[in-house]
């Protein structure tokens, strides 16, 4: 399916909305971009940004691609408040955390909605976007719907909407999860003697470098800790300690628990 020429429409221009309408700006798509916002101070703010003058509301256009960027806590309101058939002729796509895809495609009256998670790096192109298309979605908007999120990072696409929750997990709390362990890392760097600047560069070049070698030679995390941990060494002093306090099990454990309280949240809302 084509992209070209088509009408991107941005409801909710706050952190989430922001970064995808940057990102196609950036990617210099051939679409058109309409943002509806309700907050003052994001109008303003958008229109410096990006000189688009936002609109109070959705006005529906033929074959739209709508991005549902709102609190999912605003979604029952903005929904009773569209008139009825507003989404027959567009591709939905949410980024909202929460609500499921069939809560979608009933307020919304359409079938073709396309569920997403993304993440805080989103705002600088680093973002990890996981997709789920609801069940008539053809591979064509799928394929759109990856294109579009693309703008902001990385795509992962999936047909099992239980996922999403894991993905939640993994993906939108990831960046805290890494964050925490830089922040120990930052913590023993400055605790040494380096100075506050120089202690967050060494840990976010760690990391940075860490994840480049991993994805980009496709070597497994135990091979990498294998190749720095030499036999008597100082690495595996490291190592050992982590591995017999359990470190391994409570992450997989904090994951666990974040995708529980997701699936919880999601039964909430329902
Ligand atoms: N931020 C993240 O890292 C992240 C990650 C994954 C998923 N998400 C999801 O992305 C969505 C947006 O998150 P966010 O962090 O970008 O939220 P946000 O910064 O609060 O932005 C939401 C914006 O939508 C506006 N809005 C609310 N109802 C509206 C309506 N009916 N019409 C037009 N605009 C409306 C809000 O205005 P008011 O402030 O006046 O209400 C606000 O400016 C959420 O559903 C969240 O679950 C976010």
């Amino acid at each position: 399916m084509e992209i070209s020429a088509r009408r991107i429409v941005v409801i909710g221009a706050g952190h989430m909305g922001r970064a995808i309408i940057a990102g196609l700006r950036e990617k210099a798509l051939d679409v058109s971009i309409d943002i509806v916002e309700k907050s003052q101070d994001r109008i303003r703010l958008i229109g410096d940004e990006f000189g688009i003058e936002p609109r109070p509301t959705y006005e529906p256009g033929q074959d739209d691609v709508v991005i549902l960027a709102i609190q999912p806590q605003a979604f029952e309101e903005f929904s009773a408040a569209q008139p009825s058939g507003a989404f027959a002729r567009s591709l939905v796509i949410s980024v909202m955390a929460g609500v499921s895809i069939a809560a979608m495609e009933n307020a919304l009256n359409t079938v073709r909605v396309v569920r997403t998670i993304p993440n805080t790096p989103s705002e600088i192109s680093q973002g990890m976007t996981v997709l789920c298309p609801g069940k008539a979605v053809t591979g064509g908007e799928t394929s759109l719907a990856e294109q579009i999120m693309s703008v902001i990072g990385r795509t992962v696409t999936v047909r099992n909407e239980a996922l999403i929750d894991d993905a939640t997990a993994l993906c939108g709390g990831g960046p805290a999860f890494v964050a925490y362990i830089a922040g120990a890392f930052i913590d023993f760097a400055m605790k040494a003697g380096f100075d506050p600047d120089q202690a967050r560069l060494m840990t976010a070049q760690v990391l940075r470098g860490t994840a480049d070698l991993m994805y980009g030679t496709g070597r497994d995390p135990e091979e990498m800790c294998r190749q720095v941990m030499t036999p008597g060494g100082t690495t595996e002093q490291g190592i050992f300690h982590y591995r017999d306090n359990g470190l391994h099990d409570l992450l997989v454990e904090g994951l666990n628990r974040s995708a529980n309280r997701s699936r919880e949240l999601g039964r909430i809302g329902r």
